[in-house]
């Protein structure tokens, strides 16, 4: 087993959200879990990120970060994850409890403890955003940014973006201009990785109680997603992000500079992904993944489900 990177994973939970938290758990050291108002309002991916940590037996505590965006009011996916973040997927009963720190002074508080760690943002940057606003220095500290988020080319809320940057694109325009390292797996890299009931039918088999949680969350999406005319398929967007840095192999990522579009009344949200090769083009700061070894990734997912932790 190479060496497992350390990571602090923040979430807005959310079924995606959840299959990275397992994937986090069985290829990485993940020293926190921190929440962002998401696909669900903060109190409610705050409760989901603390259940899947109590089914993981994670060792990592659960911060509550971010309950809005920087500007404007929080926008949801209810539509997708359903009210409550997770659908009508019921975590089992635990006994945890939220840690009284604030999720950005743990991101500050951490990165200082330790260095080599990677932030994988996995809904909107506010959190993120919020911590390199408070301490300039936390870029130079961490090893990276693995972010799920934007796209270069199509949306999913709008025409042109994608909802983690959506959500907040003030946020995701101070992360991608921070300096620091970034991956980014935006939906045309993601939309490349899709689940369908062939992978809950294989996690049905699995004898650990997270495999069976697992299977429920797929059938959760996957019903949600026929409802919406869209087939019994989903994306799994997030454990893109999580695999970035513990599989980082199974990807094409490519150097690219990127900004964030924050007042286009059509275009509020779009990653502006520049791909001209012409010189004089800005200088990269993102690495923008293109490809992903979907079928490799999903052994994964299925090794993470199917075994017990060591
Ligand atoms: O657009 C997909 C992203 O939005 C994923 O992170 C999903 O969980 C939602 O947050
Ligand atoms: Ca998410």
């Amino acid at each position: 087993m190479p060496d497992r990177p350390a990571l602090i994973v923040d979430c807005d939970p959310g079924h995606d959200d959840a299959l990275a938290l397992v994937l986090a758990d069985a290829y990485a050291d993940v020293l926190g879990i921190t929440s962002v108002s998401g696909n669900a309002p903060l109190d409610d991916t705050t409760r989901n990120a603390i259940g899947i940590a109590a089914l993981l037996g994670s060792s990592a505590d659960v911060y509550a970060g971010e309950a809005g965006p920087l500007v404007g009011e929080p926008r949801h996916a209810g539509g997708v994850h359903g009210r409550g973040g997770l659908g009508r997927v019921a975590l089992p009963q635990h006994d945890r409890v939220i840690s009284e720190l604030h999720a950005v002074d743990y991101l500050i508080e951490a990165t200082r403890k330790q260095s080599n760690v990677w932030l994988v943002p996995l809904g909107p940057l506010t959190n993120i955003a919020r911590a390199i606003e408070r301490d300039s220095e936390l870029v130079e500290r961490i090893e990276g940014i693995s972010l799920m988020g934007g796209s270069t080319d199509i949306g999913n809320v709008t025409a042109v973006a994608e909802f983690n940057i959506w959500a907040d694109p003030e946020a995701a325009k101070i992360v991608m201009g921070s300096g620091a390292p970034i991956r980014m797996c935006g939906l045309n890299l993601t939309r490349q990785w899709l689940s369908d009931d062939t992978v809950a039918a294989r996690l049905k088999e699995g004898e650990l109680v997270k495999a069976l949680v697992g299977a429920a969350i797929l059938d959760d999406i996957h019903d949600r997603m026929e409802a919406l005319g869209r087939g019994r398929r989903c994306a799994l967007h997030d454990p893109c992000a999580v695999l970035a840095v513990t599989h980082p192999t199974l990807f094409q990522f490519e150097p690219r500079h990127v900004t964030v579009e924050t007042r286009g009344i059509y275009t509020r949200g779009m990653t502006v992904v520049d791909e001209r090769t012409t010189p004089g083009v800005p200088e990269a700061n993102v690495g923008v993944g293109y490809h992903i070894d979907s079928t490799s990734a999903l052994e994964l997912l299925f090794s993470a489900f199917e075994e017990a932790k060591t």
